[in-house]
């Protein structure tokens, strides 16, 4: 197994702490980074505790002053993963607190771009790697989130550009496109009401909400060398959804 090291910000809970524990195990070297420091102890000692190498780094993907002190302080990596991000709930565009419509850009699009910005250059001198993004099904469908979706779109087409910007220096940029996911964050919306789990499950195809684990073995397969001709997609992870929402919506025939 080739030594190399992944970065991944967001990596203190859900999503970002399942990649984290699956590239360890892969043999991946991990740099948990995130604004959480037990989140993100804790997912280093799990991946010690399963014999992985790991450490925790502070980062506020928002900020690019810490953006940039965590490039000199890490190093070269080979892998950065995009997780971090901040969930919204449903909200009309005129009844929305400007103030969290920043917060949910600065933190999903510009906490994106700056990292990419950043590391996209040490990836390629250190001879090359893989980005892969964070997007959404909701970066590909609307939802009544009126900065989450479009921040997502955002995320998609910005993995587009990068991977034509930084392909020809070896670096491909990948984004997954994550379904209803149970992490810590969405389970948080279900106890408050905010979310109805059998609307989500009677819309996917394949019955179920994602696991956090899901969506880390296909972030998995874009860092791999399986995927090294494959830059610029983005990859749904949604149990069909992206299918099954139109298909379900015409009246007429009902779901097994
Ligand atoms: N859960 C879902 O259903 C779902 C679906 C599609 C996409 N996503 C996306 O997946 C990503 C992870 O979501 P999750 O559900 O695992 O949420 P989560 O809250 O469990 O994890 C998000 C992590 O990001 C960190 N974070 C937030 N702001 C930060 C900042 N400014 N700097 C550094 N770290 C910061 C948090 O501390 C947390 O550890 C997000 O981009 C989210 O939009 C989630």
């Amino acid at each position: 197994m080739p030594h190399r090291t992944s970065l991944i910000t967001g990596g203190a809970s859900g999503i970002g702490r399942a990649t984290a524990l699956r590239l360890a195990a892969a043999g991946d070297t991990i740099i948990v980074a995130d604004l959480n420091a037990d989140g993100g102890t804790e997912t280093v000692r799990r991946i010690e505790a399963a014999g992985g190498t790991a450490r925790f780094e502070h980062l506020d993907v928002a900020d690019e002053t810490s953006v940039t002190a965590l490039t000199t302080k890490a190093g070269p990596i080979r892998n950065l993963i995009n997780c971090a991000g901040i969930l919204q709930n449903a909200n009309r565009v005129e009844d929305m607190d400007l103030a969290e419509h920043d917060r949910v850009w600065a933190v999903n699009y510009r906490g994106t771009y700056l990292c990419c910005r950043a590391w996209g250059g040490i990836i390629a001198e250190a001879g090359g790697g893989s980005i892969v993004n964070i997007g959404s099904i909701a970066g590909k469908r609307m939802f009544p989130v009126p900065a989450y979706s479009p921040s997502k779109m955002a995320i998609h087409g910005l993995t587009e550009e990068l991977a034509a910007d930084l392909g020809p220096r070896g670096v491909r940029v990948n984004a997954v496109a994550p379904g209803f996911v149970l992490t810590e964050a969405l389970q948080a919306r279900i106890d408050a009401g905010e979310r109805d789990t059998s609307i989500m499950e009677s819309q996917t195809p394949l019955g179920r909400l994602m696991r956090p684990e899901d969506i880390a073995e296909g972030v998995h397969f874009l860092c791999s060398d399986a995927a090294a001709m494959i830059t610029g997609i983005v990859l749904p992870i949604d149990g069909g959804w992206l299918a099954g929402v139109t298909y379900y919506s015409y009246a007429g025939l009902k779901k097994n």
